[in-house]
């Protein structure tokens, strides 16, 4: 991918993937979440939901770029949308796959680039990626790509998790440095060294700057995920914490968002960009 060696290689990406058991763990569930990932993928769901019931697409194409192991896919793919799953990397594709054929769902499988999408103009209903666009410093292309493969009134769901430290993180910092003491984390992880994956600490101005704004109908930008991530190893690919600590941290924050939604009167996983773990840009073309 051009000079992105420094800036968000994929092939770091592919090095950084295989040596973590992370990678294989399936985030998607129908039922009750269970742990702070499936919580958070489920909440994402709800909220482009929400959207698009409000302001409808003409079909059900859904294409995810950047897919990894697909967890919103699954979501969308449950609901009746004709999923399509691209991603750079082979080897997350196979776990992709393994995962949708486990579920009973159909898919098509794509490996490919992001910045040179291999689909005719109008392609798609909806272009969805979770934690991709933060990692390349020149959007233009990337926004531009997404914008030509989407069929009118499609939308574009980008949820972008930028580097900040002074996000709803900073408070509950203390407690994962002390779990990453507590779990001997701090040597194991120092063994295990993985490659430097980019990542850009822009908020939605800087997407939507590479918008024609005459060319879209709706633009719909704000923070998500106002928790907390508590883990031994909360970086990137995020480590969960025994399962009866992942279930009652799920309860505990399942009854914060229902909080917070009596509070502010919209869905509890939507907040200001600055304080929340990420933020949305997605916009609806015309
Ligand atoms: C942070 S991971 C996010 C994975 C997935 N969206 C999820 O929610 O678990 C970023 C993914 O983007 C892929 N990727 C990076 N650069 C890419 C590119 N230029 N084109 C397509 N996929 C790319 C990586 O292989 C990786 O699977």
């Amino acid at each position: 991918m051009h000079n992105l060696k420094k800036k968000g290689d994929p092939d770091a990406f592919d090095e950084n993937w295989k040596s973590r058991e992370e990678t294989y763990y399936n985030h998607f569930t129908e039922g009750e979440p269970k742990n702070q990932i499936q919580l958070a993928f489920q909440s994402h769901f709800e909220v482009f939901n929400e959207i698009l019931s409000k302001y409808p697409t003409i079909g059900k194409s859904f294409l995810e770029t950047g897919c990894g192991r697909g967890t919103l896919s699954n979501y969308f793919a449950k609901n009746h949308w004709d999923v399509t799953l691209l991603d750079y990397n082979d080897s997350v594709l196979k776990v992709a796959k393994k995962i949708f054929r486990a579920q009973n769902l159909k898919v098509k499988i794509k490996q490919g680039n992001a910045l040179h999408l291999d689909f005719p103009d109008n392609s798609y209903d909806i272009v969805a990626n979770i934690g991709l666009l933060e990692h390349f410093e020149d959007i233009q292309k990337l926004m531009d790509e997404q914008f030509r493969i989407l069929k009118p009134c499609g939308w574009c769901f980008s949820y972008v998790v930028p580097e900040r430290h002074d996000n709803i993180q900073r408070y509950f910092r203390w407690i994962n440095i002390l779990l990453n003491f507590l779990t001997f984390s701090w040597i194991l992880n120092k063994k295990k060294e993985k490659p430097e994956v980019y990542r850009s600490d822009n908020f939605s101005e800087r997407y939507l700057n590479c918008l024609e704004m005459n060319k879209v109908s709706k633009v719909i930008t704000h923070g998500m995920y106002p928790l907390p991530m508590i883990s031994h190893s909360p970086e990137f690919p995020f480590s969960l914490l025994p399962k009866p600590i992942e279930l009652l941290l799920t309860i505990v924050f399942k009854i914060t968002l229902k909080i917070r939604k009596k509070i502010f009167g919209r869905h509890g996983w939507i907040c200001n960009e600055k304080f929340g773990q990420a933020f949305l840009v997605a916009f609806q073309k015309k």
